[in-house]
């Protein structure tokens, strides 16, 4: 038998409904394999944990995540509290103090969901997008001076190093290598950004000498959008910025039908520290407590902590239960269906337990 200690936080919103949901999946999975079991410890930080306590989690926070196999993340955001507050209390602060350089965000058209674009379907659209998450644009550094004074000055500064830089190439053309295609796009602004965004160019070419049989080319931000959208075909991994690839995410996240089945995983590739998995969406307050939340999202991140545990069974498993539910258009809302998070949720349980 082997035992994973899993850290479960749900935190806000939608992010409790989606974890409960996820949570009843990794023990139907533990009871249909029978060789692997979670031990599950939930934390209740978040924003209600910062109106009671001022803080989004304690401050030896990290310390007590140390000793866990993962993190099973849901999501921070409340109406009443400023957002840059619950970003930087908890989620960011995990994947820095962790050093979770590597943010990925598979994404394809499930079967039995309707992509936005008229003429794409399941196999049109499967990529993965690698996003650099321990520095660029999110690192933090910058100030503001002359507060409330009209000569108020706000810097925001995007700090890009070779070792940040070179590692998240490494690894986006790793992963390209290691998928049947093999081909990686590297995207930049190095027209309008002439330093970082240059030596990220730069590098990308001294690592690819290491990847002979990975082919990859290069897109500025702004038209790779456009290649997204009217091209997706042509597209297979993708690495970007931090900026960049949360915006592209969101975008590849809707062209697949829905943030509510978008996952991503924040992996420490040494593995000094452990990774976190969640869905890409947020608490979604429009829809907190309905019972509509689509659980998607947070079942594939779930497969793909399996995956990153070395459960290829477990994770090969659930997915293909998650393709067998939506073939079979037991869908939430937002993916154009009527049922609950709570009958996803049952269907998926049992197309396990059958499989
Ligand atoms: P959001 O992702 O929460 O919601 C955007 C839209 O997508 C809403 O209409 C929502 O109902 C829908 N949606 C999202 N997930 C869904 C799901 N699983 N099923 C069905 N529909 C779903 O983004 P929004 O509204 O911009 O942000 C709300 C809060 O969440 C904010 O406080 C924001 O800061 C936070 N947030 C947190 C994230 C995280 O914890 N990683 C990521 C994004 C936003
Ligand atoms: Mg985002």
């Amino acid at each position: 038998m082997r035992n994973y200690k899993i850290a479960a936080i749900p935190a806000d919103g939608i992010g409790t409904e989606v974890i409960a949901a996820g949570v009843s999946v990794l023990e139907s999975l533990q009871k249909r394999l029978g060789n692997v079991s979670f031990a599950i410890e939930h934390f209740d930080w978040g924003s209600d944990y910062y109106k009671k306590h001022g803080v989004m989690m304690p401050t030896d926070g990290l310390e007590t995540l140390k000793n866990f196999d993962a993190i099973y993340f849901g999501a921070v955001g409340a109406p009443d509290v400023p957002d840059h507050i619950t970003l930087w209390g908890l989620r960011l602060p995990i994947c820095q103090g962790f050093d979770q350089y590597a943010n990925v965000r598979p994404t394809k058209i499930l079967p039995g969901i309707q992509s936005p674009l008229r003429n794409a379907g399941p196999g049109d659209l499967d990529w993965v997008i690698v996003r650099e998450n321990s520095e660029g644009e999110y690192s933090g550094h910058g100030g503001r001076a002359h507060r409330g004074l009209p000569e108020e000055v706000g810097t925001e500064v995007a700090i890009f190093t070779r070792a940040g830089v070179s590692r998240i190439m490494r690894y986006a053309f790793k992963l390209a290598q290691s998928r049947p295609r093999k081909l990686l796009t590297v995207v930049t602004k190095s027209n309008a950004q002439r330093h970082g965004m240059v030596m990220w160019d730069e590098i990308a070419a001294e690592v690819a000498k290491e990847f002979p049989d990975v082919t990859w080319d290069k897109m500025l931000v702004d038209a790779m959008t456009v290649r997204m959208t009217l091209h997706p075909q042509s597209l297979d991994t993708i690495v970007a910025t931090n900026l960049h690839a949360d915006i592209l995410s969101d975008l590849a996240g809707s062209l697949a039908g829905s943030l509510g089945v978008a996952p991503t995983a924040n992996i420490d590739p040494q593995r000094r520290f452990p990774s976190m998995f969640e869905p890409i969406h947020g608490s979604a307050f429009d829809i907190t407590g309905k019972g509509i939340a689509n659980p998607i999202a947070s079942f594939w991140t779930a497969a793909q902590m399996l995956e990153h545990l070395g459960e290829k069974e477990a994770a090969t498993l659930l997915m293909s239960a998650i393709d067998q539910v939506c073939a079979a258009g037991i869908k939430t809302p937002d993916v154009g269906g009527k049922a609950t998070t709570l009958e996803v949720t049952e269907a998926v349980i049992t197309a396990i337990i059958k499989s």
